[in-house]
């Protein structure tokens, strides 16, 4: 059974005291329930985070990382640095990154190899631009990431990734796919995932829709069969916005 994972991805938002302003309004209202629940801050901002959420459930997500322990890497954050400071997720392949910092299926793949290696939960991040929907190829297109981001990972590892479906039209569009656009996709995901897994495998596999999430739509793109989740960008930076998305 699916337990339902609400991230909230920050990007690059937030000073460490409006982090920790946010902490502090988000504990008072917030009450633990079935659903799992992270915020994926900028690096600066994660041991603030990883403080004021002591003792709450309330995970902990850097935006990226790199793939080698350490190294002559200048500006880059390896996934033992994070694990020492308790971070407990990282999302990896956001298209934002595939985007403006040339990131690859083979780069984002090494990142999610590195991360399972040092029991950091990855949140990988799929999904079609408006060019490649119109032009009726963005099933082939997210199986082909799938695949190549899957390269490699065992059966037991795989289990522990979160896959997050983000069109790239619908992210700070305020554009939602509809809930029926983002099953199908969600649902050809674990197609794809029963393929390379089996089926006992991808059923275990978290699937989260991202892109325009808002209180207002979460419910019913939540209530879709293939749908445990969601990737919250602009909503998760209020509160109580963010607050109404987890209760969905
Ligand atoms: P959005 O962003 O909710 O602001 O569309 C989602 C994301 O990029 O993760």
């Amino acid at each position: 059974m699916r337990k339902p994972f609400i991230a909230g991805n920050w990007k690059m938002y937030k000073t460490a005291a409006e982090a920790e302003a946010f902490a502090e309004e988000f504990k008072k209202i917030y009450a633990p329930s079935d659903v799992r629940v992270a915020i994926a801050a900028p690096y600066t901002q994660l041991w603030t985070l990883r403080k004021a959420f002591e003792g709450t459930g309330i995970g902990v997500a850097a935006q990226n990382m790199h793939w080698e322990d350490q190294g002559a890497f200048t500006g880059e954050i390896s996934a033992p640095m994070l694990k020492e400071i308790g971070v407990d997720y990282c999302i990896i392949g956001h298209s934002e990154r595939r985007e403006y910092f040339a990131e690859t299926d083979e780069t984002v793949n090494k990142k999610v190899r590195k991360a399972l290696s040092c029991g950091i939960l990855p949140i990988l991040c799929c999904g079609e631009s408006l060019k490649t929907r119109d032009a009726g190829q963005e099933k082939e297109f997210v199986g082909a990431q799938i695949r190549a981001d899957f390269a490699g990972i065992e059966a037991e590892d795989a289990k522990k990734v979160t896959v997050a479906y983000e069109p790239i039209w619908a992210i700070g569009t305020g554009r939602t796919a509809s809930p029926q656009q983002a099953q199908d996709m969600c649902a050809y995901i674990r197609e794809v995932l029963t393929e390379l897994y089996g089926e006992d495998v991808s059923e275990e596999i978290t699937i989260q829709y991202g892109g325009s999430v808002k209180p207002a739509n979460a419910t019913e793109l939540m209530s879709q069969d293939d749908i445990d989740g969601a990737l919250v960008g602009g909503a998760s930076l209020k509160p109580a916005d963010f607050l109404e998305i987890v209760h969905f």
